[in-house]
This record gives C-alpha cells, sequence and structure tokens, in this order.
C-alpha cells in the first residue's frame, strides 16, 4: 500500500470489479467492505508484523493492492499466498499480426484451453473466425505512433509488442499471479508452466524465461536478456511496476531491436535479473529439433518457439499435425514429456536413449550417458552454421561414421492403464535406408517397434531434479524391444558394464 494511489486510479480495476456485482445490493457490499477494511487496518496498526501476521493481509487483499484506491466486493473465497499457482492465475499476453494470424492461430489452438484467461495482441482487426471460441480474446494494441524507433533493421512493431505486458494488466483482471507474454508461433506446454511458475513467490519481483540457444544472439542481445518467443513470465507485482515506468522507459532506448531488449532494458532499471529456466525454448536454430528435444534438459518442457522455421517434430507430416500427436503424451503425463533416460542392452552392446513421449534411440555400442546427454547437431544454428562454436551449450556432431548412425523410433501412441497405472507408449522405426555396417554385433535394424512404460508422477517437478532410469526388460515379442522408465532404484546407477 506504499505506492502512489494517483497511479492506479488509471488502472479499470473498479470497472471490471462492478461489472460483476451489479446484481448484488449494493449498500451490504459497502458495509462488508468497511467492516473489512476496518479489521485490516487495526490488524496493520496493532499486530506486531510478524510474517505471519502479513500473510494474512495479503491473504485479504489477494496480494494486490487496489484495495487501497477502490474496494473491489469479495468474491470467491481468495487463495493464500502460499497456495499453489493454478492455471487460471496465469494470464497470456500473445504477440500477434493481422497478417499472418489466419496460420498462426493454428499453433495457438493446439494449446489454449477455455479455462486460461489471455488476449492476443493484435496490429489491427481480423475478421471473426469460426473457430475463435477456441482461441483466446483479441485486442488491439494501443497507438505506439509517438515513440521513437530508430533501429535500421528491425520494425517498430517492437514497440507495441513490448507494451502487451502493461496492457494487459492494465485490463485489470482479478486474482492474477503472472503475466505470460508468447508469440504467435509459440507452443506452450501450460501444465508445466504452472509447474515452473509455482516453485516462485508471485508476491516479489520475478522476471522468468530463458535466453537464446544462440551465443552470436546472446551476444548481440544479452545473455541477461528474457527470448519472447519462448516466452516469458513478469510476476504481478513486477508487471505493476513495470507499466508504471515502461512509457518513459521505452523513448531512452529508440536504438534497440526489439520488444524483448526494450523489456530488458527496463526490467535492468528496475534492478530485476532474469532467472533462467531452461524449459523455456526460444529454439533460434532452423533444421531438425531432434537432437535438442531427444536430449532436454532435467527442467519441465515449458514452450516450443520458431515453429515455422524449424521442421515438424514428427516426420511425414505437417507442423500442425506433429505438435497435434505430441498432445497425446502431454495430455497423460505432461511432467514427463521430453525427459531423457539412458540405459544399456549389456548382451547386445547398444546404448538406448529415451526422450518421453518423442522418440528412442538405439546406438550400437557403448556411450556414456555424459556423451548421450549432449544435443546432437541436427540443426542448423540461427546464422545457418553448424559450427559448435555458434552454440551456447554444449553440443556433439551428428556422426557420421554408417555403424554409429543412430535407429530412430518415433512415438506412435500412448496409452494410460489404470490398473496397473502406467502408460504405455510405442514407437516405430523411422524407415530410413540403413547403411552397411560391417560391425559384427546384434543389427537394431531388426528391432521395429519399442515399447516405453512409465508410472506418471504427477508430482515429478516438486522434488530435486534427476534422471529417470531405464531398463531394457526381456520380452519374448518379435522385432519388439520392451523399455521400462521411472525413478531410479535404490543403488541404481546406470553404468557402462
Ligand atoms: C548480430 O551480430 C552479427 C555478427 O556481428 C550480425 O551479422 C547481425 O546482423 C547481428 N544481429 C543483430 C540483430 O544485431
Ligand atoms: C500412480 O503412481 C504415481 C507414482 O507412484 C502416484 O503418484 C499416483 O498417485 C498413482 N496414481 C494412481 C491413480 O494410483
Amino acid at each position: 500500500m506504499k505506492n502512489n494511489p494517483k497511479v492506479e486510479d488509471n488502472f479499470p480495476w473498479d470497472q471490471t470489479m462492478r461489472n460483476h456485482f451489479t446484481t448484488f445490493p449494493k449498500f451490504l457490499i459497502s458495509s462488508i467492505l468497511l467492516i473489512s477494511i476496518l479489521c485490516i487496518f487495526y490488524t496493520v496498526s496493532f499486530s506486531n508484523s510478524s510474517n505471519k501476521d502479513l500473510n494474512i493481509i495479503t491473504a485479504v487483499h489477494g496480494g494486490r493492492e487496489e484495495v487501497a484506491v477502490a474496494p473491489p466486493p469479495v468474491p470467491s473465497p481468495k487463495p493464500s499466498p502460499s497456495s499453489k499457482t493454478t492455471l487460471r492465475q496465469i494470464v497470456f499476453g500473445i504477440a500477434a499480426s493481422a497478417r499472418l494470424w489466419d496460420h498462426r492461430k493454428n499453433y495457438i489452438k493446439l494449446w489454449w484451453k477455455a479455462q486460461m484467461r489471455g488476449v492476443v495482441w493484435l496490429d489491427k482487426g481480423v475478421k471473426p473466425g469460426i473457430d475463435d471460441h477456441l482461441l483466446p480474446q483479441k485486442m488491439i494494441s494501443g497507438d505506439t505512433s509517438k515513440f521513437k524507433y530508430n533501429n535500421p533493421k528491425g520494425h517498430r512493431s517492437a514497440i507495441r509488442i513490448s507494451r502487451i505486458v502493461s496492457e494487459t494488466l492494465r485490463l485489470g483482471l482479478d486474482d492474477v499471479r503472472w503475466f505470460v507474454m508468447g508469440d504467435d508461433d509459440t507452443f506452450f506446454v501450460p501444465d508445466n508452466l504452472v509447474r515452473v511458475l509455482s516453485k516462485y513467490d508471485h508476491n516479489q519481483f520475478y522476471y522468468i524465461g530463458s535466453s537464446s540457444e544462440s551465443h552470436l544472439q546472446n551476444i548481440n542481445f544479452s545473455y541477461g536478456m528474457a527470448y519472447g518467443g519462448g516466452g516469458f513470465a513478469i510476476s504481478y507485482p513486477l508487471a505493476k511496476a513495470l507499466a508504471k515506468m515502461q512509457d518513459r522507459c521505452i523513448q531512452r532506448y529508440p536504438g534497440l531491436y526489439g520488444s524483448d531488449d526494450r523489456i530488458h532494458a527496463c526490467m535492468a532499471e528496475l534492478g530485476v535479473p532474469l532467472t533462467k529456466e531452461p524449459g523455456f525454448h526460444q529454439y533460434d536454430v532452423f533444421g531438425n529439433l531432434l537432437g535438442l528435444l531427444s536430449a532436454h534438459p532435467i527442467a519441465p518442457l515449458v514452450s516450443i518457439h520458431h515453429l515455422d522455421k524449424v521442421e515438424p517434430i514428427f516426420p511425414n507430416m505437417n507442423r500442425v499435425q506433429a505438435l497435434k500427436r505430441l498432445n497425446i503424451p502431454i495430455n497423460l503425463d505432461s511432467a514427463a514429456l521430453m525427459q531423457q533416460s539412458v540405459c544399456y542392452d549389456k548382451t547386445r552392446s547398444w546404448t538406448v536413449s529415451i526422450s518421453w513421449g518423442y522418440t528412442v534411440q538405439i546406438n550400437r555400442g557403448i556411450f556414456s550417458v555424459r556423451e548421450m546427454e549432449m544435443p546432437a547437431r541436427t540443426f542448423l544454428n540461427w546464422y545457418k552454421r553448424a559450427d559448435y562454436t555458434g552454440f551456447a551449450f554444449n553440443t556433439r556432431p551428428v556422426t557420421r561414421h554408417v555403424c554409429q548412425k543412430p535407429f530412430v523410433y518415433y512415438l506412435s501412441k500412448v496409452s494410460y492403464n489404470k490398473v496397473m497405472n502406467q502408460t504405455v507408449s510405442e514407437h516405430v522405426q523411422h524407415q530410413v535406408s540403413n547403411p552397411d555396417c560391417k560391425w559384427k554385433m546384434a543389427d537394431p535394424s531388426r528391432i521395429e517397434r519399442v515399447e516405453v512404460y512409465r508410472k506418471p508422477d504427477p508430482n515429478l517437478w516438486d522434488k530435486p531434479p534427476r534422471r529417470n532410469c531405464c531398463r531394457v526388460l526381456p520380452t519374448k515379442k518379435k522385432g519388439t524391444m520392451v523399455i521400462d522408465v521411472g525413478v531410479c532404484g535404490d543403488d541404481e546407477v546406470i553404468e557402462l558394464r
């Protein structure tokens, strides 16, 4: 309540709040509010400011401060600040353009759910579509022509986009903990976004996202910047602080290129560093994401960006179809999505790497886990080079040796067995001509399908990160490999031999 109430007057909170309650007797609300305010006042004045008391106060206010200006009627029971963040408490602001809307809306439809809240911010109006009920509401961004923009390479729409968080805040939605920004070509895994954000206290200042895969991009922009397409989250109080200064801040940086570097510049002025979460993926790459997605960091996968720049993530289908397929494992066990486990078929001397919900790869020979956890360079960097120095993380080359080419099995279907409480994923061999290998060892080409069993664990990320273990199980099924994936047992270690 230390903020200047004048600034808050600019926000249309009270209007939105009032709309909800027109049917309620106004005097009753006013008296309840008066009593609540008095209670709060006395709690503040007379209790020692132990943490417990402060928690009670924020609980009454729902963690917000507008009460001081226009006391809102008390709607549904307010969650305590320690309660787990829900999807509804995250409000999305999606940057879109009218020109690409008809194409890009198909990506948003893949992850958007009716219970979510958010706005697609457009530069101008688009025709209503028959699928509008499957998409967030659309709004036109405020006029930004008065702002200076003089970057020779970029486009001044960057200013409009950088103001999305502030403009979304000004809608005055209730019970918001986080604002999440994304592009129209960003695919989110909403449940994993909830998992990541619920680790942080939304009553504090947080700026959460990730940097680029491209070292050069990070040098040009900053390693401390959250890349907008990968998506980033700003806590409610930070969004409020940003909204108060952003328009002045934008005017101080007319030479910047994009929207996310403008946000970063304002964050730097506010003194709030980037909290890096490795599950947000800008994916400043071209080509095949196979290498990256089959060696995902041990963290929940939150987003995939640049859907139009990379190849469809499953072969022989278009981009939208491929992401629809990914939605099947996401609906069954989102926490485990793209989690890599590595194990060995000791009798046949094969290394098996699983990326849950996506691929199984069988390699002839024994590779260490530290090698397998490095993404193979199946993709090019942003400057269209395959050079390993171009990346901001370790990579390994795609092997040229005919015997070391991995056999890739893509997910074909997944189901959940209620009795066993486990998912069964079926993977089929990607039909590519197998180069002739003269090694005198078992040939994985005989394996046509791989079955992966895993017990879903919705609380996987409440524990410190740890890679799951996998085990190659004996089977009599011809041409099939059966693998169990799950929490490592006591003393279970993935050992070479
Ligand atoms: C980033 O740096 C490279 C190499 O100096 C340059 O070619 C490229 O245009 C730069 N990109 C931006 C957006 O500044
Ligand atoms: C299935 O197993 C997981 C992990 O042991 C457990 O958390 C979950 O509650 C179980 N679900 C059911 C329906 O039994």
